[in-house]
């Protein structure tokens, strides 16, 4: 099923190309933004990965950190498609549950040890992150649970600030994502209780890679 009312947006037409338009931007700087705090996953842990995409961090994460279990949570089901023949492809290791649903679909008895949102929080506004996205993801989170962000951050300089406008017009238009400004993510997570644990800055300050805690 795809999640018709997602106010994530819908990103099967562009799924298809998602990874190569983000290549011709950023080259390999937004995967490796991605990938900076994985060591800190321990080994066995259950991880949910929310809006992974094709699936690149879906390889780090399996192979990097022997995951005892993933589930992959997706709106998407033609990304959803793509990160399956990736795992299929190159024979990657672990299980993984491969679901294509939104937040409000996690069961709160399946509990997980660590949460991945690699650039999932700027789809929305502060109100969809403080009411729904992150009361739900928290849910599923253990007491002590970690959460890795990547995502992208208010940039310096005033380039940076035209070429975040344009993306989010981009992915306004063409996926239908509901925000029209970037969310103040950090103050959504300390506001909900999340404790700030870590951060990185990467792509000139445009990006910011943090683990939080529950
Ligand atoms: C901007 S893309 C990022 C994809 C991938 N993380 C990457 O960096 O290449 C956002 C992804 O989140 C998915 N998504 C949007 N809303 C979602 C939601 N509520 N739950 C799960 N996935 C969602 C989209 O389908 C899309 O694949």
């Amino acid at each position: 099923m795809d999640v018709k009312q997602n106010p994530g947006g819908n990103f099967n037409w562009i799924a298809p190309v998602y990874d190569a338009l983000a290549f011709l931007v950023f080259g390999r700087k937004l995967q490796r933004a991605q990938g900076i705090f994985l060591d800190r996953i321990p080994p066995k842990a259950s991880v949910l990965l929310v809006g992974g995409g094709t699936g690149w961090l879906l390889e780090q994460l399996l192979v990097r950190c022997k995951p005892e279990r993933v589930l992959y949570l997706e709106t998407s089901s033609q990304m959803v498609a793509r990160a399956t023949r990736r795992m299929a492809r190159k024979s990657l290791p672990g299980t993984v549950i491969f679901w294509v649903g939104d937040e409000t679909t996690l069961d709160p008895s399946n509990q997980f040890d660590v949460i991945l949102t690699p650039f999932l929080l700027d789809l929305f506004n502060e109100q969809t992150l403080q009411n729904r996205l992150i009361p739900s993801l928290l849910r599923v989170l253990k007491p002590g649970g970690m959460w890795l962000v990547t995502d992208f951050v208010l940039p310096p300089a005033w380039w940076q600030k035209v070429l975040l406008w344009t993306m989010i017009r981009f992915f306004r238009l063409i996926a239908g994502i509901e925000t029209r400004t970037l969310a103040n993510w950090q103050q959504c997570l300390t506001d909900a209780g999340l404790s700030h644990q870590a951060r990185k800055p990467q792509v000139d300050g445009m990006v910011s890679a943090e683990v939080w805690t529950r």
